[in-house]
C-alpha cells in the first residue's frame, strides 16, 4: 500500500502548491496532508500510531512482545526502538510501508546518548569540557552514524539536574548546574537535528526525562520527587526549557512522581507548563512502561492510567500497550474523546512528516551507508580530541603528571586492560571488542622508549555478586585477589612510577545503578594502598560515572586524573594527557563530597541562618557537622592543569546597573607555567537580598581560553539585568533592585568579588 500513501503525499502536496505562500507553507502542507491521512484511518490504526515498542536488542525493562513484524502488519505500532542493524530496520520499515493499508513509516528510536559506534565520553564527562561546540560536534557525528544505521530518533539529551551522586544516572546528564546545562542541552539538539531534520543525516532528538528525574529521593531510580515550584522553576526546569525551545522535536516524560502524580499523567506539568507556558507542540512520549507502572506507584491501573496520560497530553506510550489495548473502551465509556486521540495521533504523524519520512520512508535505510559513515577515522579522531577535554585533574603533587615516557612504568588495576569498559553504560550500539584498552594504548605509546609492566592487581569487587553486568559484553574477567595483589606489588617494585587504573566498571553507573557507598570498591582500595606503601609516585586514573568519595586518595596519592568513561578512543586520549601531549582542562560540573553524609552537596545552595564560622572545629549552634567539614573535597568548577594560571583583580566598569544597560566585568588571566593550556574562566553572581532567598552563588557565564606559556589575556563578561532574573513566589520571572555580588575565578570557591547595585 506504499503507492496509496505516496500518492496521497503527492496529491496533497500538488493541490497545495498554488494555494499557499509565505513562511507557514510547510506547516499548512503538513496539516492538510495529515488531515487527509487521518480521515482515512480507523480508530485502531490511530491507536497503533500511538504505540511505541522495543525491538528488544537493547533492553532496559521488560519486553512486551518480540513479534514485531506481525504487530506492524496489524497496524499496532507507530514506532519501534532499540533495534540494532540497518538491514533489520529496513525490513521492519518495508513491512510498515508496503504491507499496511496506509503505508505509514515507522519512527525508529534508540538511546544514542554519546555516540553510535564512535563513542564519545559520557555526558557527565562531556559537560566537564564546558565546550558546547564539542558537544554539538559529538551529537552531529552521532546523528550521522545513527542515520546511516537506520535510526531516526534518539532519546537524548538528558538534562536532568542531579545533586546526588548515589544516583547512577548522574552519568547521563550535565551535572548540577542549570545554567551550564541550559547551554549544553541545546547544543545536543542542534547537533542531532541539524538544520531542520530534513537532511538524510539529521535525526529527531528527545529531551528527557521531563521532569526533575535527577532529584529522585535517596538517589534511587523510579521513585519520588517532591519540591517547591520555586525550586523547580529556578533550579531544575531551565535546562529542559532551553533544550525544548532550541527546537527539540520531542520530549520524554519521567518515571517519578511530582506532587504525588506520575509525570506522564501530570497535567499541570505536561499541559500547563510544557505545552501552554513553553509552547511545545512536538511529540511527547512516555518513558519505558511509565503508563503501566502507574499501577505499582499506587496511582491508577492500566485503563485509568492510559486515560490520565492522554489527558495530560502524552502522545506516545512506550511499551505499556495501554493506549493500544484500553483507549477504545475508554472512548466508548466517554472517559476520553476522539479529539484527544486524534491530537496524540496527529503529533506522532507530524514527527514523521517533519523527519521527511512520508516523502521518503527509506530515508534512513541505505544499508550501504554504514560502511563509509560509521566509525570512520575522522570521527574517531574527533572523539579522541574531545575526550582529552573531558578529563579532570583533581590532584597533581610535585608535577607527577605528565609522566615522562622513559624508564619503567607499572600499570595496575582492573580498568587497565578492559577495552570493553571504556565507554560507560549507555553505549549499547557500539562494538566494545573494537576498542583499545588503556594497556594496549600505552604499549603503543611507549614502544621502544619505555618499559610497561602490567599487573591487573585485583577484581572490581572482592565479591563477584556485587559486580553487575546486565549486558554481558562488559564483563571484566575475574581472578584471585590475593595472587593478583602479589603480582602487582612485584610489578610496582620494579617501576619508577605506578599508574593505577581503578574505579567503577561501566555498569556501575547509568540506569538502575545506584550506590549507597560511593568510595572505591574494597579490593581496589586495598590495591591502591599497597601501591602507595611502595613509596613510589602513584598516579590514580579514575574511571567513574559519578563523583566518588576520594578523601583517602586525595590525602595519599600523588596525582588523580578523573577519566570518567572516555569512549571508544579513550585509550589513546588518556595517553595524550598522561604523557603530556595535551594538558588537562576539564572542570567539574558536579561537586565531589568528602563523605557520603554530606550528600546532597552542591555549590549553588542557599545560605543558612547560621553559617559555619570556622570549618576546622565543630561550632555548636551553627550549621555544621560534628564529624565532618561542610565544604566538599573538590568543588563545582574545579580542575587543575599542567600549567598554572594567575588571576588578576576583578574590575567593573561601573557599579550601578539599570535596565537596558550592562556592566563589564573584566579579569586578567596569565599562563604562568610551562604548558600551553586551556582555562575555563567562570562568572558567578549573588543577589544579596531578595523577596525569596537566593543561592550563595550562581553560574552566569564562562569562557574557555587557550594561553601559551607567559601569555596573558583580559576576559570580559557583560552583566545585564536579564541575567539577574529569577522566578518569584508568583512564578513571575523578575529581577529585583538591590545589591549584587559578582565573582570571577577558576572555580566556584576561588573567586575575586566586586559589588554593584541594580536600580
Ligand atoms: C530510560 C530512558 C530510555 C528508555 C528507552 C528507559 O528505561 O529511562 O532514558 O530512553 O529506557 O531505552
Amino acid at each position: 500500500m506504499k503507492i496509496l500513501n505516496i500518492g496521497l503525499y503527492l496529491l496533497v502536496s500538488l493541490s497545495l502548491l498554488c494555494s499557499c505562500s509565505g513562511a507557514d507553507d510547510s506547516d499548512n502542507d503538513m496539516d492538510s496532508f495529515i488531515s487527509a491521512l487521518m480521515d482515512e484511518m480507523t480508530l485502531e490504526e490511530k491507536l497503533g500510531q500511538m504505540n511505541l515498542v522495543t525491538g528488544g536488542d537493547i533492553v532496559t525493562g521488560y519486553v512486551m512482545s518480540n513479534e514485531l513484524e506481525q504487530l506492524i502488519r496489524q497496524n499496532q505500532i507507530g514506532g519501534v526502538f532499540n533495534v540494532k542493524g540497518a538491514e533489520k530496520i529496513l525490513e521492519l520499515q518495508r513491512i510498515a510501508v508496503e504491507e499496511t493499508r496506509h503505508g505509514i513509516p515507522l519512527l525508529v528510536g534508540a538511546d544514542i546518548i554519546h555516540g553510535y559506534e564512535t563513542i564519545f565520553p559520557i555526558p557527565l564527562a562531556l559537560s566537564c569540557s564546558w565546550d558546547s561546540v564539542a558537544v554539538e560536534r559529538m551529537a552531529r557525528i552521532s546523528a550521522i552514524e545513527s542515520a546511516a544505521s537506520g535510526i531516526n530518533w534518539t532519546y537524548s539529551p538528558m538534562v536532568d539536574i542531579c545533586r546526588d551522586p548515589r544516583w547512577g544516572r548522574i552519568a547521563e546528564g550535565n551535572g548540577e548546574d542549570p545554567y551550564l546545562s541550559s547551554i549544553l542541552g541545546p547544543a545536543y539538539v542542534r547537533g542531532y537535528q541539524g538544520k531542520d531534520m530534513s537532511g538524510k543525516d539529521e535525526i529527531m532528538s528527545c529531551v528527557k526525562h521531563f521532569a526533575l528525574y535527577g532529584a529522585v529521593e535517596a538517589g534511587r531510580d523510579y521513585t519520588t520527587v517532591d519540591m517547591s515550584r520555586q525550586r523547580m522553576f529556578n533550579e531544575y526546569l531551565p535546562p529542559y526549557k532551553a533544550a525544548i525551545q532550541s527546537g527539540a522535536a520531542s520530549v520524554m516524560n519521567s518515571f517519578n512522581l511530582i506532587d504525588g502524580v506520575p509525570a506522564a499523567a501530570n497535567k499541570w506539568l505536561m499541559v500547563d507548563v510544557l505545552r501552554d507556558m513553553w509552547g511545545f507542540d512536538g511529540l511527547l512520549a512516555t518513558d519505558y512502561g511509565s503508563i503501566s507502572e502507574m499501577a505499582t506507584l499506587g496511582y491508577a491501573p492500566l485503563t485509568q492510567a492510559s486515560v490520565k496520560a492522554l489527558e495530560a497530553g502524552t502522545d506516545m506510550d512506550m511499551v505499556s500497550s495501554g493506549y493500544l489495548n484500553t483507549l477504545r473502551e475508554s472512548l466508548e465509556n466517554k472517559n476520553v474523546s476522539i479529539g484527544m486521540i486524534d491530537r496524540a495521533c496527529r503529533r506522532v504523524l507530524e514527527a514523521k512528516y517533519r523527519l521527511g519520512l512520508f516523502k521518503d520512508p527509506y530515508k534512513y535505510c541505505d544499508t550501504t551507508a554504514a560502511t563509509t559513515k560509521v566509525f570512520t577515522a575522522e570521527h574517531r579522531r574527533i572523539a579522541r580530541d574531545i575526550a582529552t577535554e573531558t578529563f579532570v585533574l583533581l590532584k597533581n603533587n610535585n608535577q607527577t603528571l605528565p609522566i615522562s615516557p622513559k624508564g619503567r612504568i607499572a600499570l595496575v588495576g582492573p580498568m587497565a586492560d578492559a577495552g570493553n569498559n571504556m565507554c560507560g553504560m549507555w553505549s549499547m550500539t557500539c562494538t566494545p571488542s573494537k576498542h583499545q584498552s588503556l594497556k594496549e594504548a600505552m604499549e603503543e605509546e611507549l614502544k621502544d622508549v619505555a618499559e610497561l609492566i602490567y599487573a591487573k592487581g585485583c577484581n572490581v569487587y572482592a565479591d563477584e555478586t556485587t559486580e553487575i553486568n546486565a549486558n554481558g559484553i562488559r564483563q571484566i574477567t575475574r581472578g584471585n585477589d590475593d595472587v593478583m595483589l602479589r603480582q602487582a606489588i612485584a610489578a610496582a617494585s620494579k617501576a619508577d612510577v605506578i599508574v593505577a587504573a581503578l574505579g567503577e566498571s561501566a555498569e556501575m553507573s547509568g540506569e538502575s545503578a545506584s550506590r549507597a557507598d560511593i568510595e572505591l570498591p574494597d579490593v581496589q582500595k586495598r590495591l591502591l594502598k599497597a601501591m602507595v606503601s611502595t613509596g613510589k609516585p602513584v598516579v590514580l586514573l579514575l574511571f567513574t560515572g559519578r563523583p566518588l568519595v576520594l578523601t583517602w586518595e586525595d590525602a595519599n596519592v600523588d596525582a588523580i586524573l578523573n577519566i570518567w568513561y572516555g569512549g571508544s578512543e579513550a585509550g589513546a586520549a588518556i595517553c595524550d594527557v598522561v604523557f603530556g601531549h595535551v594538558s588537562p582542562s576539564g572542570k567539574l560540573t558536579t561537586t565531589f563530597p568528602r563523605s557520603m553524609g554530606q550528600v546532597p552537596i552542591y555549590y549553588n545552595h542557599m545560605n543558612t541562618s547560621r553559617p559555619d564560622s570556622d570549618p576546622n572545629v565543630f561550632n555548636r549552634y551553627q550549621s555544621n557537622y560534628i564529624d565532618e567539614r561542610n565544604e566538599p573535597l573538590y568543588p563545582f568548577g574545579f580542575g587543575l592543569s599542567y600549567t598554572t594560571f594567575a588571576y588578576g583583580e576583578l574590575r567593573l566598569d561601573k557599579t550601578t546597573l539599570t535596565e537596558g544597560e550592562s556592566i563589564k566585568a573584566t579579569i586578567n588571566v596569565t599562563n604562568t607555567g610551562d604548558f600551553k593550556a586551556t582555562e575555563i574562566v567562570q562568572l558567578y553572581t549573588h543577589d544579596i537580598y531578595a523577596s525569596l532567598a537566593r543561592p550563595v552563588k550562581e553560574l552566569k557565564g564562562f569562557e574557555r581560553i587557550t594561553l601559551n606559556p607567559g601569555e596573558s589575556r583580559d576576559v570580559t563578561f557583560s552583566i545585564t539585568p536579564d541575567m539577574l532574573r529569577f522566578y518569584n513566589s508568583k512564578l513571575e520571572y523578575v529581577w529585583e533592585p538591590g545589591e549584587f555580588e559578582v565573582m570571577v575565578g577558576p572555580d566556584s570557591e576561588h573567586l575575586s568579588t566586586c559589588k554593584f547595585e541594580l536600580k
